[in-house]
């Protein structure tokens, strides 16, 4: 199936890179066309290197190829879909404006249209994009509605963009035809998540502020891609996903066991979660009394979860996360070394959109063959792109007998 994915210029533009994913792991073949207002949001080479194909920006770019490109592509796709479709993208299509590549791509082309809003609130209710988007689905143009929720202009209303998985399920819908992504089928993935607890005394522990996101989404993508996945979790406050087998625990000792002990039947193991380095010395049985003194905390090191699974890591493949502050790619580097992993995922925990808690990250996958650095993108892609590195390393390794 060949899709033509136009982005235009407003923030979710970075969430096209996971419908891009996305229709890519069902079996299509995308050719991604921006807006020159798209290209301020997310470079073109984050699209080239992801779609393989050089990204239309420009309507009159040089070309040795004497076809007309807008006809040739408008002729061989199935499908065109515009996420995200800023107001100003709606009023061109509405009211046949040609006046760039995408908006002459729409009225070229008599494949479906499918178009995925994302806006300020006000600019969606505003009459002239009712009144467009009405004129829109009267031609036959479907769209995937914008959802409510906390927009990028500090508002909560009607006009975030939806989440990449419901838009590329509707494509796949409008033309009937999915591949389901099976590359794990085989693979026993192991996954650890969400923080530790470390006891102080019966009321009281050490803990982080993991909320299991990462982990998690991990867990559900290698989940849909084939994989057997067993969780191993620390207290958080999501649900973990269908089909998997999930294991409570709450102290690093505890996930310490826990991975030990199902060790031995994975073959691919992504230590997400994160552990206490420290533990109390002792847990106190009875509750700390305040008694105007000052308190001291003797604090032990707790075992390596992730060194002790690579050092016994056979044909399985190992990989961490380091969560850092400071000097990210340096550290990551030297966890690769200290625990030998076969690929650390670093991030930067500092950044207000990315690391702890939130949907997104920015991830740098770092190994002996060098860093790869990506852009923002949600969990679930981060996800994505994780088990792909993984599979790259699958290659010079095969999958065990289990
Ligand atoms: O859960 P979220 O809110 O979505 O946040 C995601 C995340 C920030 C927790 C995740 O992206 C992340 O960075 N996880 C690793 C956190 C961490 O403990 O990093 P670290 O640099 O301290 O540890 C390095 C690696 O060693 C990690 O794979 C960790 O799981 C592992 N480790 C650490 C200590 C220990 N005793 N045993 C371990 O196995």
């Amino acid at each position: 199936m060949n899709v033509a994915l136009g982005v235009t210029g407003c923030i979710a533009a970075y969430k096209a890179v996971e419908v891009l994913r996305g229709l890519q792991k069902r079996g299509a073949s995308v050719r991604v066309v921006m807006t020159r207002h798209a290209t301020e949001f997310v470079t073109p080479l984050t699209f080239q290197s992801i779609s393989g194909y050089p990204v239309i920006t420009d309507m009159f770019a040089p070309s040795d190829d004497p076809e007309i490109k807008h006809i040739q592509l408008a002729q061989s796709i199935d499908l065109l879909l515009v996420a995200p479709a800023t107001a100003n993208a709606l009023a061109k299509f509405a009211n046949g404006i040609a006046d760039d590549f995408l908006s002459t791509l729409y009225i070229s082309t008599t494949s479906p249209a499918l178009v995925a809003p994302a806006m300020n609130v006000e600019m969606w209710a505003h009459p002239a994009t009712r009144e467009n988007v009405r004129r829109l689905r009267e031609r036959g143009v479907e769209f995937v509605d914008p959802e409510e929720g906390y927009l990028a202009c500090r508002t909560v209303g009607a006009g975030r963009l939806a989440e990449p998985e419901r838009i590329v399920s509707r494509a796949f819908e409008l033309i009937g035809s999915s591949k389901p992504l099976t590359d794990l089928r085989g693979e026993r993935v192991l996954v650890t998540a969400g923080p530790t607890q470390e006891a102080i005394d019966p009321v009281r522990f050490l803990s982080n502020r993991s909320s299991g996101k990462m982990g998690y989404a991990i867990a559900e993508a290698a989940l849909a891609r084939g994989a057997a996945v067993t969780l191993i979790t620390g207290p958080v406050s999501i649900a973990p996903p269908d089909g998997a087998r999930t294991i409570l625990v709450r102290s690093a000792a505890e996930m310490f066991k826990a991975v030990s002990d199902n060790l031995e039947g994975s073959t691919m193991v992504l230590m997400t979660a994160a552990v206490a380095d420290y533990r109390p010395a002792s847990a106190l049985q009875e509750k700390i009394k305040k008694n105007g003194d000052a308190l001291v905390l003797e604090l032990e090191q707790t075992d390596d979860i992730l060194a002790a699974a690579a050092r016994k890591r056979g044909s399985r493949i190992v990989i961490g996360f380091a969560a850092e502050t400071e000097n990210v790619i340096e550290n990551a580097r030297k966890k690769l070394n200290e625990k030998r992993a076969d690929l650390i995922v670093a991030n930067d925990v500092s950044a207000a959109d990315a690391g702890f808690e939130v949907d997104t990250n920015r991830i740098s996958l770092v190994s002996s063959g060098g860093v790869v650095d990506l852009p923002l993108m949600s969990k679930r892609e981060a996800a994505e792109q994780i088990l792909d590195a993984a599979l790259r390393v699958r290659t010079s390794r095969p999958l065990p007998n289990l």
